[in-house]
C-alpha cells in the first residue's frame, strides 16, 4: 500500500512572548514534537489522545493551515513542508477538512446552496448558474439532504444535517484526502452513528483517504484501520485497529481503552481511571511524558525518552516497560524508523517493572462497563 501522506519527525512549537513594548519569547508551547507516521492511500487513519495532545494542530500543519517548525510533510511523495501558499493552491483541492462544530464553520447569512458552492467559487468551476445548482443539488442528495432544501439557511437544520453539509462542502472537489476533526463529538450519540456510516460509505465510493480525529477510542473503533494514539505532542502508539483494541502495548492506550464501554452486561474488567490533568506542553514531563501518569513508571521512565519500537505487522509503541506482551516477543522488538530523534535507544525491558515500588498514579478498580 503506497503512502498518500508522510510525516516525519514533525514539530511545531508555538511561542510565548511577554513584554508590551519590547516583545520576547520567553518560552513554547510545545503542541506537536517530533511525530512521525504515513497515512496510506484509501485508508481511514484514527488519531486518537486527550484534549490538547496536538491532534488539531497535526491535522493544521498536514494541510499546511499552519508552518512547521521543523520535519517533513510529503503529500504524494512532494515534499509541501516549505511550501508557499500558490505552490499550495492546487493542492487546496486534493486535501479537505471536516470540523468538529458544524455551526461554528458555517456562515449563518449563506443559504446552504452557496456554503456548498464555495470550494467551487474559489477555483472557478460551474461556473453556470444551472449547471452549479445541479452540481450542489447532486452533493446535497449524495450525503443524505433534501436537494430541495438548497435555499434554506443553516439554522433550519438540525446537527446531524449540518454536519452532512460539511461533508457536502469537503467532497466538492473530490479531494484524495479528508481530515475530520472531531466530526461527531458535538453531535447527540444517536446521530453520531449515522455520520460515521456516512462517512465510511462515501470513503468506499470515493476511494477517499481519511484522517479521523477523536479524543476518545470508542468512536473511532468502527471506523478505521490502523489507529495513532499520541500524548503531549507525541506519538505513544500507532498500531492496525485489531491491535490498539485487542493487544495493545502502551500503559497509555491501555488507560483510554479501559474507557471503553463493552457492548455486554456480563463482562467486567479492571478499569483504569486515569488521574491529574494533562501536564501542561509549555513545560512537558522529561523523557516520557506519560510519566507523571503512569501506573508503571519506574526511575528509567523520567530519565531516557523510549524510542518507538517495531513489534511487527505495522505494530509500533514507545514504552519502556510494555502491557500485553512476552519476554520472547520482546527479544525480536527493534527500534522502529518512526521513533523521534530525541529518543533514546533503550529497547523495552523483557521484565515487568516492580509495580509496588514505582508509586501508581492511575488507581484499578473492578467493575462492569
Ligand atoms: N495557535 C496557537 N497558539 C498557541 N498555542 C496553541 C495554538 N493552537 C494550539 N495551541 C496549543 O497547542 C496544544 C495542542 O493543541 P491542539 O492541537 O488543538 O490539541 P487537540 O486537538 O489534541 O486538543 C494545546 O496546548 C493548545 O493550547
Ligand atoms: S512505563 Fe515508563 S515509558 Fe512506559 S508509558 Fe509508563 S512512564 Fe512511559
Ligand atoms: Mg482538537
Amino acid at each position: 500500500m503506497s503512502a498518500l501522506v508522510e510525516v516525519r519527525d514533525l514539530v511545531k512549537h508555538f511561542p510565548i512572548s511577554q513584554g508590551v513594548i519590547f516583545r520576547r519569547q520567553v518560552g513554547a508551547v510545545h503542541a506537536v514534537d517530533g511525530v512521525s507516521f504515513d497515512v496510506n492511500e484509501g485508508e481511514t487513519l484514527g488519531l486518537v489522545g486527550e484534549s490538547g495532545c496536538g491532534k488539531s494542530t497535526t491535522a493544521r500543519l498536514i494541510l499546511r493551515l499552519l508552518d512547521p517548525t521543523s520535519g517533513e510533510i510529503r503529500f504524494e511523495g512532494e515534499d509541501i513542508a516549505q511550501s508557499r501558499r500558490a505552490e499550495l493552491k492546487p493542492l487546496r483541492r486534493k486535501m479537505q477538512m471536516i470540523f468538529q462544530d458544524p455551526y461554528s464553520s458555517l456562515d449563518p447569512r449563506q443559504t446552504v446552496g452557496s456554503v456548498i458552492a464555495e470550494p467551487f467559487t474559489v477555483h472557478g468551476l460551474h461556473t453556470g448558474e444551472g449547471e452549479r445548482r445541479r452540481a450542489v443539488q447532486a452533493l446535497m442528495e449524495q450525503v443524505g439532504l433534501n436537494p430541495e432544501h438548497y435555499n434554506r439557511y443553516p439554522h433550519e437544520f438540525s446537527g446531524g444535517q449540518r454536519q452532512r453539509i460539511g461533508v457536502a462542502r469537503a467532497i466538492a472537489l473530490k479531494p484524495k484526502l479528508i481530515i475530520a476533526d472531531e466530526p461527531v463529538s458535538a453531535l447527540d450519540v444517536s446521530i453520531q452513528a449515522q455520520i460515521i456510516n456516512l462517512l465510511r460509505d462515501l470513503q468506499r465510493e470515493l476511494g477517499l483517504t481519511i484522517v479521523f480525529i477523536a479524543h476518545d477510542l470508542s468512536v473511532v473503533r468502527h471506523m478505521c484501520d490502523r489507529v495513532a494514539v499520541m500524548y503531549l505532542g507525541k506519538l505513544a502508539e500507532l498500531a492496525p485497529s485489531d491491535g490498539v483494541y485487542g493487544c495493545r502495548h502502551h500503559p497509555y492506550t491501555d488507560a483510554l481503552m479501559s474507557a471503553v464501554p463493552i457492548p455486554d452486561p456480563r463482562v467486567s474488567r479492571s478499569r483504569q481511571i486515569l488521574t491529574g490533568d494533562v501536564p501542561s506542553p509549555t513545560n512537558p514531563p522529561t523523557a516520557c511524558r506519560f510519566h507523571t501518569r503512569c501506573p508503571r513508571m519506574t526511575e528509567v521512565c523520567s530519565i531516557v525518552e523510549p524510542p518507538l519500537v517495531d513489534y511487527g505487522e505495522g505494530h509500533i509503541a514507545a514504552c519502556h516497560h510494555p502491557v500485553n506482551t512476552n519476554p520472547e516477543e520482546l527479544a525480536r522488538v527493534t527500534i522502529a524508523p518512526e521513533s523521534s530523534a530525541t529518543a533514546g535507544d533503550l529497547l523495552p525491558e523483557r521484565e515487568a517493572p516492580d509495580l509496588a515500588a514505582s508509586g501508581a498514579h492511575v488507581s484499578s478498580a473492578s467493575s462492569p462497563t
